[in-house]
Order: structure tokens, then C-alpha cells, then sequence
């Protein structure tokens, strides 16, 4: 007997979307497991909001396929798509109050007056607002209407939810809550979510895999793991988090070989260590590479310690837990660094 794999729940095949002399989305193609947690990340502009419209039907391809559970979506309304969406500008109803807000998507799917009385009263709950259900969106903050547009989109269980910028208005503390909160619900009703941010913690956090996007363009998909260790090209390796590239200096050959014309040598700060500039050698040596710099910079940042390294060809980036055992290292002083050959990867220029 052979096993069919079900359908992806969404599916992207070479989708473009012009706004006359604008290419938005330029020929993505990517899919979306059922149940699965992707976050689409990138800069203002490349196209992320307009991928989300698309896939909620309030935008329509100009060429290419989009499926959802295998069907083809151009022919499906908008309404009828069984998705919850938070807008990036929230977009609740002004004259409603918070109750009413909650409670139409219940009513356009006909669900009877306890029932969503019930349910709106749970979701309040969950996005810690209970109490406020006679309010309308003016008389509450930025980050109440953002904790009632998601209430908004996750009260009819909806198979599909769609995210765009969702904790953009909170602060830090209220956003990792509404983050945990957010993992904590997608956990238990497991629908399959995409979400849009340019909080590169947030992505790496939330999703089990990330779509990097660049200008309308897909840059590269992975796990966050991979995405963050493996890289493909510059531009990814500096938008998740920070990078140094060794283009000036004289890097040995790599485990994979030579650096190739078009890429460059890349390598984490946190995999950098500084040494004292007279440090033994490390029995294991021949692994590592050594240069010689001068401390052009230290920043104290809590539980990291972050210097800035000048050697002959570039400045580089160490990042060090502080502990005990580490010698402090003071602008001017004469340190090396050192890596391990394996953490050096190779990037796209
Ligand atoms: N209705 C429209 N008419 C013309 N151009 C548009 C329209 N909507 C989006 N664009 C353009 O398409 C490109 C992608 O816009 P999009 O809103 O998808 O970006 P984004 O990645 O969501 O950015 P941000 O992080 O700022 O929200 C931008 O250059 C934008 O100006
Ligand atoms: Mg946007």
C-alpha cells in the first residue's frame, strides 16, 4: 500500500505581486506543514505584508498559484477561508466594544449567543483582559489593541492564523509574555501560524522555521538553528543577529575547502574568544586560528561582555559571558583571538 503525504495546509508556487512599476513579491515559492509555526522576517519593505495579504485574499496574485490544503485559493473568498488574521495596524472596529469586536467572527459562522458569551470570555482570559469588554479600541492603549486583535483572531479557532507584526506595539516585558502566551496556544490548538516580524529574537523564539525575505524575494528558509549557524549569505548572517566577516584577513582553507570567489569568511562573535596576547597555545592548535589585535572598545551588557578588536585588516566583534574565571580586557590593551577553524562559515558576498 502506498502512503500519499497529506497536501502542505499552504503552498506558494512562484508567486508575484506588482502594484503597477512595484514588484512587492517577486517568484516566491515556499509551503507550510500543517500545524506548523513559520515566521516570514525581514526588512521594511521586502514584501512580508503583502505575502500575508495575498494568502488572506485581500490582495490577488498577479501570476502564480497559492493552495490552501491543496485547493487552489484564487477561487475562494476571503471570508470563506477559515483564517484567523491580526493585522499590522490591528484594524478593530472603533465603534465596537471590545465584546462586539470578539464576537463577529463567531456570528458570521453563526455560532449561538451563549457559545460566544462563553468563548470571548475565555480568550479575554488568555490575553490577560478580562474586565475590559465594554471598552471600545480609543479607550485602550496600543498594546490592549493588540492583545484584543489577537484575542479577535483566535476566538473561532481558526485552522489557519495569520500574524503581521502582533506584539509590535508592547513593550519588552509584555512581549515575551504574549510570546510565551502565543507558543503556549499554538501548543494546545495547534493551527498552523504564519507570522510577520522584523524582531529577529521573536523569529528564532516562536517558529520552527523562518522565511528570510529581501527584497520581494525569498533569501533563504530554514530552522532557526540552521538559518542562524548556516547562513547562506551575508545579508542573512547580518539580519539574524551579528557577524563578523573576515574579508581582509588571511583565512586558512576551511574545513569545506578554499573561500570561493562571490562569498566571504564569516564567524559569530560568541564563537571569538580573546585571550591574553601571550596565552599558551591550546594542545589543539592546529584547529584553531590565532590573530594578534588591539581592544578598540568594551561594552558591559549584564551577563555578556562585548568588545571591539582591531587587528591589521579588520575590527572584530568578541562576545563573552562574564565569569570569574575570565580576564577583563580594557581599551588598548594587546590581546589575540582566537577561533576554531570549524565554527568559520562561508557566506554568500
Ligand atoms: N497597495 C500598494 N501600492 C503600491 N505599492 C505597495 C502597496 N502595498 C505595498 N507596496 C509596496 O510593496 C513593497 C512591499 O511592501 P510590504 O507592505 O509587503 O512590506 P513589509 O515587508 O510588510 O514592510 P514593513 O516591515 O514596513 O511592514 C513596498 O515597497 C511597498 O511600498
Ligand atoms: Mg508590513
Amino acid at each position: 500500500m502506498t502512503n500519499i503525504p497529506p497536501p502542505p495546509q499552504i503552498e506558494f508556487t512562484n508567486v508575484t505581486k506588482t502594484y503597477g512599476t512595484v514588484t512587492a513579491v517577486k517568484d516566491i515559492s515556499f509551503s507550510v506543514g500543517r500545524g506548523e509555526f513559520v515566521t516570514i522576517l525581514g526588512p521594511s519593505g521586502s514584501g512580508k505584508t503583502t505575502t500575508l495579504m495575498l494568502l488572506s485574499g485581500f490582495e490577488t496574485a498577479t501570476s502564480g498559484d497559492i493552495r490552501l490544503a491543496g485547493q487552489s485559493i484564487t477561487s475562494v473568498p476571503s471570508w470563506r477561508r477559515d483564517q484567523g488574521i491580526v493585522f499590522q495596524n490591528y484594524a478593530l472596529f472603533p465603534h465596537l466594544t471590545v465584546r462586539r469586536n470578539l464576537e463577529f467572527p463567531l456570528e458570521m459562522r453563526g455560532i449561538a449567543a451563549a457559545e460566544r458569551r462563553r468563548r470571548v470570555d475565555r480568550i479575554l482570559e488568555r490575553v490577560h483582559l478580562s474586565g475590559y469588554e465594554d471598552r471600545v479600541p480609543r479607550q485602550l492603549s496600543g498594546g490592549q489593541q493588540q492583545r484584543v486583535a489577537l484575542a479577535r483572531a483566535l476566538v473561532a479557532d481558526p485552522p489557519v492564523l495569520l500574524l503581521d507584526e502582533p506584539l509590535g506595539a508592547l513593550d519588552r516585558n509584555l512581549r515575551e509574555q504574549m510570546q510565551g502566551e502565543i507558543k503556549t496556544l499554538h501548543r494546545e490548538f495547534g493551527m498552523t501560524t504564519i507570522c510577520v516580524t522584523h524582531d529577529q529574537e521573536e523569529a528564532l523564539t516562536l517558529s520552527d522555521r523562518i522565511v528570510v525575505m529581501r527584497g520581494g524575494r525569498i533569501e533563504q528558509i530554514d530552522t532557526p538553528e540552521q538559518l542562524y549557524d548556516r547562513p547562506a549569505s551575508r545579508f542573512v548572517a547580518n539580519f539574524l543577529g551579528e557577524a563578523n566577516i573576515l574579508s581582509g584577513l588571511d583565512v586558512p582553507a576551511l574545513p569545506e575547502g578554499p573561500v570561493p570567489v562571490g562569498s566571504v569568511a564569516m564567524i559569530r562573535p560568541e564563537r571569538v574568544r580573546i585571550l591574553p596576547c601571550d596565552a599558551a597555545p591550546a594542545p589543539d592548535a592546529g584547529r584553531r586560528q590565532r590573530v594578534a589585535g588591539t581592544v578598540a572598545g568594551v561594552v558591559f551588557a549584564g551577563p555578556i561582555r562585548k568588545y571591539e578588536v582591531r587587528s591589521d585588516s579588520a575590527t572584530l566583534s568578541v562576545r563573552e559571558h562574564v565569569s570569574s574565571e575570565q580576564p577583563v580586557f580594557a581599551a588598548g590593551d594587546t590581546v589575540a583571538l582566537e577561533w576554531l577553524r570549524s565554527d568559520l562559515r562561508v557566506v554568500a558576498e
